[in-house]
């Protein structure tokens, strides 16, 4: 089933066009040519094959069809690409579904229920009676009547029973009220309202789409704002606020900037600043960053004084006391404490190639008041951002007495093991340079305390080095050791990926053993990853620890992030298979053409086709999400 989509997506889009948009492509012969957008350089060594619909790069050796290259190129997974490839070209994803399609069907009906919802609370809030204490706080709080139509804002009476009683009277079933957030079960049976005495801030996806709830209380009540519970269709951790609107503008003023609120996001709004996003007060999490990235690398965040203190300064590293690092943990609103640290802000920057630039704001003033007291300052509030690294070295710095040896110290080995893990050399050098200057030391010395902890990893490695020396791009090796050294910490959160994994993804014969183990089924999932080491023949057991060893500590930063991360190196191996196995096939008819041999040609033609066909069965597996929907799929059958 997910073939014929797949099939009718690739049958109707134009590879050509495709990549055109984004890097220009000169016809050559029956192909075209062009710089290739993966990798620097001069001389073009991109070729885009329109008869066969694939790319192929002489030059990095990245190739691929359609799909292939729009994950690269946008940095998503394929069921992302399918759906923005099925839009352009037209292809109606529901009627061709990709996923179990009573599955779809049904987050569809719990996202229109949302949306019911929504219209259900904006009208109240536009005209109902019980509506008028909703209209007095926008009022008071000066949201205009347009914001409050862009932004779809609503209004829950303070009753029990305002959307369940609407929801009946349309034959809607409570159960299926509660399961998309909007009702809440009664011990006793029955449902009731879940936001009562509100106001309402749908929270909607890039495209639009209602997936939930934030709920500002009207007075002191707690919790302030009560936001829709995780659930299939509302992930706060991979959401932004106000994405639907500002998509444009973040693309037309290439950056977009970053605020907590909702209220923060919305007077921008009104003042113009489109470019404005929300976090929604969690701590900022990689998918919310991916996701703006994708239509501006320019990323600006606006923290208030208290949460970019503790960027700069607490939540370094080791000040993270080692049990943060657990799934259980839900990264729930700012007052949680929890938030990216030092170290993986700039794993974003590169990862994501993303530029991280970081606002103070004034102490006690968000967004909304700063703008509202003074609109026309804004954009200097904005260009006051500084590129992370600077605004992390200046907060371990600040109040530093250059004649405090020790504090100096200190502070060196707070910056000393984020720059090491800086890709850049140059960049590298450049900070350690910064560093020197305002502690008054000499750089030859900062650059040396930076470059030793480098150095230390590579003394005492084993003749097959492992972590392999850092390039800044990680190697097919490591995203195979990161992956078994994941499965063997993670195996219980992990499962699901560790079942999908095969022999042939793995190539190194240690990893192949282990893999046997972790999949064995007589070995009980809660036993921890030292006792499953302990039980391992030497020769493998030597090889486990070290890869527990290599995990680095950064902590969670948000729930299902070690499984995600699980995937995700087990999507680069099997795209990395699949683009070996399609170079050898274009290298053999490369041969044949020249040997003008037919026959041999037509076979690899059709082998050619099977395999750009079976591509598919080297995407990583589902994340939990679709997971559900391939599990009802088998279900169902
Ligand atoms: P703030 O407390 O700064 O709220 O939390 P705000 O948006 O400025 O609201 P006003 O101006 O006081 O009315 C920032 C964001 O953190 C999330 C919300 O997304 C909020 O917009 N948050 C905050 C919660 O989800 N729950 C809370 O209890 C508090
Ligand atoms: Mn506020």
């Amino acid at each position: 089933m997910a073939r014929d989509a797949v099939a009718e997506v690739r049958e109707r889009t134009d590879i050509v066009d495709l990549i055109s948009a984004y890097a220009p492509l000169k016809r050559a012969g029956r192909s075209y040519k062009g710089l290739c957008p993966f990798h620097q350089e001069k001389t073009p060594s991109f070729v885009v094959f329109p008869d066969s619909q694939n790319f192929h790069c002489f030059g990095c050796g990245k190739g691929g069809d359609a799909f292939t290259f729009y994950m690269g190129v946008e940095h998503v997974e394929f069921r992302e690409a399918l759906t923005e490839l099925a839009r352009r070209a037209g292809v109606e994803l529901s009627s061709v579904p990709t996923v179990a399609p009573e599955i779809d069907a049904h987050r569809n009906r719990l996202i229109e229920l949302n949306e019911l919802a929504a219209s259900f609370y904006a009208n109240l809030l536009l005209n109902g009676a019980s509506g008028a204490a909703g209209r007095e706080v926008v009022a008071r709080r000066g949201i205009s009547p347009e914001m409050i139509a862009r932004f779809g804002l609503g209004f829950a009476p303070d009753a029990w029973d305002a959307l369940l009683r609407f929801l009946s009277e349309r034959g809607i079933d409570p159960a299926l009220g509660r399961e998309a957030g909007l009702l809440q079960a009664r011990d006793g049976g029955g449902y009731y309202d879940r936001f009562r005495h509100r106001l309402l801030f749908p929270i909607r996806t890039r495209e639009g789409r209602t997936v939930g709830f934030g709920a500002r209380a009207l007075g002191d009540a707690q919790p302030k704002y009560l936001n829709s519970p995780q659930s299939v269709i509302f992930d706060k951790s991979g959401l932004v606020y106000a994405l639907d609107v500002a998509k444009d503008a973040i693309r037309s003023t290439d950056q977009v900037v970053l605020v907590e609120g909702y209220m923060d996001a919305i007077t921008a709004h009104q003042f113009g600043y489109t470019n404005v996003v929300a976090a929604m007060g969690t701590a900022v999490t990689e998918a919310q960053i991916g996701l703006v990235k994708r239509l501006s690398r320019h990323i600006v965040l606006a923290l208030d004084a208290d949460s970019a203190g503790q960027m700069a300064t607490l939540r370094s590293l080791e000040a993270l006391p080692a049990a943060l690092d657990s799934e259980a943990i839900p990264v729930v609103a700012a007052s949680a404490g929890r938030g990216p640290t030092p170290q993986t802000m700039i794993a974003w920057e590169r990862r994501l190639n993303a530029e991280i630039a970081i606002v103070r704001l004034p102490e006690g003033k968000d967004p909304d008041e700063l703008i509202r007291l003074a609109p026309d300052r804004w954009p200097e509030v904005v260009a006051a951002a500084q590129p992370f690294l600077d605004f992390f070295i200046a907060g371990v710095t600040s109040g530093i007495d250059p004649g405090n040896a020790r504090a100096k110290a200190d502070a060196v080995k707070r910056v000393a093991p984020v720059l090491r893990n800086v890709g850049d050399r140059v960049v590298q050098a450049h900070y350690s340079g910064v560093l020197a200057r305002r502690l008054q030391l000499p750089e030859a010395t900062v650059f040396a305390e930076v470059r030793r902890g480098a150095q230390r990893t590579a003394v005492g490695a084993s003749p097959n080095p492992w972590p392999p020396p850092s390039t800044g791009i990680p190697t097919r090796a490591a995203h195979e050791h990161h992956l078994v050294a994941l499965l063997l910490r993670y195996r219980a959160t992990c499962a699901a990926v560790l079942a999908a994994v095969l022999p042939d993804d793995l190539h190194d014969a240690r990893n192949r053993e282990l893999l046997a183990a972790l999949q064995d089924s007589r070995i009980p999932l809660e036993l921890d990853a030292e006792a499953i080491v302990a039980g391992l023949d030497d020769s493998v057991a030597d090889h486990a620890e070290r890869l527990l060893d290599s995990l680095d500590q950064t902590p969670a930063q948000y729930p299902g992030q070690t499984e995600h991360d699980a995937r995700m190196a087990l999507g680069r191996l099997r795209k990395e298979r699949y683009e070996a196995l399609l170079r050898g096939l274009q290298q053999q008819i490369g041969a044949a053409q020249e040997a003008g041999d037919a026959a041999e040609l037509t076979d690899l033609a059709r082998q050619l086709a099977t395999l750009v066909a079976r591509q598919a069965d080297f995407q990583p597996p589902l994340s939990p999400y679709f997971r559900d929907s391939r599990d009802g799929a088998a279900a169902g059958r």
